[in-house]
């Protein structure tokens, strides 16, 4: 066979490399979402979501029906009583790829039961128990209404607002951050990424080069910077296998807010074991009490009425609440809560 039997484009392509990326790439383009929405891992997921009840919490279960008609099911779980849940923070609990709202729950007690906040969580939808198929626009409604609902609720809609995401839910939070500047009092993120176009070369190197077939959209990268004002908590786990820690990084770095910016790292924290780290919780808590003293000029006067029934007080233990490692799945349901001395 003559060397130029064959244009030359198409020998390439046919080169063993070349097909291997043409089948990638239409891999990527076709299943790109179901290689980062996981709502069927681990197994029972879309069965079973533990109850706030299973962890003693009070609780009202919504279900929310957002804007394009998909029923997402939510957790509501405020301080007991209404006048402590009314000068608490209410903390929206924005979760990972993988599982649902229910395997975070021992995260959302130490919010609720030690720092006395209202937790408010949520599975997006085609997750738990919600309805519907995950997709980037889909969880942006779904995050929206979760806010909305917040807002005008009679209690928690009085409250300040904090957004908490980790991986995936990070994004999430800082989408809906940057889209509601006026809304939120803080943001807390966890191991998430600058974008997912910029996550595929490592979680998938032979793709690097087609990274442009991707069209799922989280580009925290740049929501981030549309955040001005917002007091910023990053956590960061050093040993992330999963996110490079250098995308975090380049978030606090990227970041212009002129809220309080903290920085947190954890030596030993992997992408799903970062909460378990010594510290984490005491990071949480400190970003926590600044937020409450660093308000708007109009809301001061109220708060410093209202400080003394603040139950989050700088006397507080130290503690380090969560021990224990995730298992297989990284999945928190597993994780023993206990309390221990920090010193
Ligand atoms: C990606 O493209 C560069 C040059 O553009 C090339 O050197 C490299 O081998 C390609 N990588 C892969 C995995 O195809
Ligand atoms: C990290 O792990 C190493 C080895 O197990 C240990 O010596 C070190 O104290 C840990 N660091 C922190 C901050 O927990
Ligand atoms: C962390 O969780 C993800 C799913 O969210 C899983 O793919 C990964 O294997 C877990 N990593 C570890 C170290 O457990």
């Amino acid at each position: 066979m003559p060397d130029n039997y064959m244009p030359s484009w198409l020998s390439y392509t046919l080169s063993a490399t070349g097909l291997a990326s043409a089948a990638g790439g239409v891999m990527l383009y076709l299943y790109q979402s179901d290689l980062l929405y996981l709502p069927s891992h681990p197994d029972g997921s879309r069965t079973q979501v533990p109850k706030p009840s299973e962890f003693g919490m009070p609780y009202q279960e919504e279900i929310l029906t957002t804007k394009d008609n998909v029923k997402i099911r939510s957790y509501i779980i405020p301080q007991q009583d209404e006048k402590a849940a009314m000068n608490a923070p209410t903390i929206i609990y924005f979760h990972a790829n993988a599982g649902n709202m229910g395997h975070r729950l021992p995260i959302s007690k130490v919010f609720w039961e030690k720092f006395k906040a209202n937790v408010v969580m949520l599975s997006y939808r085609g997750y738990g128990l919600s309805e519907g198929t995950p997709n980037d626009k889909g969880l942006r409604i779904d995050s929206q209404t979760m806010l909305d609902h917040v807002r005008a609720h009679p209690v928690l809609g009085k409250t300040k607002i904090i957004a908490y995401g980790q991986s995936l839910g990070g994004a999430v939070a800082i989408d809906v951050v940057a889209r509601n500047p006026d809304a939120f009092s803080g943001l807390m993120i966890e191991n998430t990424f600058l974008s997912v176009n910029k996550m595929i070369p490592h979680v998938i190197p032979m793709l690097k080069n087609l990274t442009w077939l991707c069209h799922l959209n989280w580009p925290s990268e740049s929501s981030i910077r549309q955040i001005v004002k917002t007091p910023i908590l990053f956590l960061s786990g050093k040993k992330d296998e999963l996110v490079p820690p250098a995308h975090m990084r380049a978030l606090y770095e990227t970041s212009q807010t002129r809220g309080l910016k903290v920085w947190k790292e954890f030596e030993n924290g992997t992408h799903n074991d970062t909460c378990i780290q010594s510290g984490y919780f005491s990071a949480i808590r400190d970003f926590l009490l600044e937020i409450r003293d660093d308000m708007p000029e109009p809301a001061k006067e109220e708060a410093a009425a209202t400080k003394e029934k603040t139950h989050l007080s700088e006397q507080d233990e130290r503690f380090q609440l969560v021990s224990g490692v995730a298992d297989a799945d990284g999945m928190t349901h597993s994780f023993r809560v206990e309390e221990v001395d920090e010193d």
